[in-house]
């Protein structure tokens, strides 16, 4: 499966690409995840990137386009990927698809999770991450059975810098200005399916592996 989830902020690309990528057995690339990695571990990229990710503005898309070209070149990723948060813009749209190229790959489809604002409101403001394995929970959708604790890991669950309600807002400016155009660049080429991201975690995921069942090649 060679797939990019695109969504606004909080439309569950990361919650379905987690279990994509074990479903698929395909290698998960998540833009944020791999950015606040380099955040944290202060390397120079991350150093560069911080600010960007701070203010809820895109990182340049040479950063990103070097990240994500080097992961797809590792491994068999180039045959098999789930792209969350990337691309994000056009230019990024142009990059990836000469990536795939030079790999002898190519993109199979697109799968559009909307979901309306409010519900987006919703989901980021009561996000909590695993500091420590990444995993995702809701303080009212999914909520860990000890609060503050990763049921998977026992980690600490924090809230992201960027949840907070101005850089939220600014992230949902900058998803409609530059992310979603891309709707309609993949819809030209026939590449887009939207699907219903409204409903529980399981009732989402039923529907993704619906479209994809009748899509993939067995
Ligand atoms: P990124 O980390 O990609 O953030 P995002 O696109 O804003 O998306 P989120 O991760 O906030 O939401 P999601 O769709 O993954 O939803 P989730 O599954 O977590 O990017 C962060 C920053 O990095 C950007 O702002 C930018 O600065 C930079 N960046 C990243 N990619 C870049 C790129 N390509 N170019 C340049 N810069 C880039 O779900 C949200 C919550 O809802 C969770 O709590 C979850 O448990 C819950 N939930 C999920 N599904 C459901 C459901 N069906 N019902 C109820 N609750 C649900
Ligand atoms: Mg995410």
């Amino acid at each position: 499966m060679r797939l990019v989830l695109l969504g606004p902020p909080g439309s569950g690309k990361g919650t379905q690409a987690r279990f994509l990528e074990d479903r698929f057995k395909a290698c998960r690339l998540s833009a944020g995840d791999i950015l606040r990695t380099e955040v944290s571990e202060k390397t120079p990229l991350g150093r560069e990137a911080g600010a960007f990710i701070a203010k809820g503005q895109l990182v340049p898309d040479r950063l990103m386009e070097n990240i994500i070209e080097t992961r797809l070149a590792e491994g068999a990723c180039a045959r098999a990927f789930v792209l969350d948060g990337f691309p994000r813009n056009v230019a990024q749209a142009n990059a990836l698809e000469i990536m795939l190229r030079k790999l002898a790959s190519s993109l199979q489809l697109v799968l559009y999770l909307r979901v309306p604002r409010e519900v987006v409101l919703e989901r980021l403001g009561g996000r909590r991450t695993c500091r420590d394995c990444g995993a995702m929970f809701h303080e009212k959708f999914d909520p860990p059975r000890r609060p503050g604790v990763c049921d998977r890991c026992r980690g600490e669950l924090h809230q992201r810098e960027d949840d907070r309600e101005e850089t939220i807002l600014a992230r949902l400016g900058v998803y409609e200005e530059e992310t979603l155009p891309l709707a309609a660049y993949y819809r030209q080429r026939g590449l887009l399916h939207e699907l219903d991201g409204v409903g529980t975690v399981e009732e989402v995921r039923a529907r993704a592996l619906k479209e994809l069942g009748r899509f993939l090649p067995r």
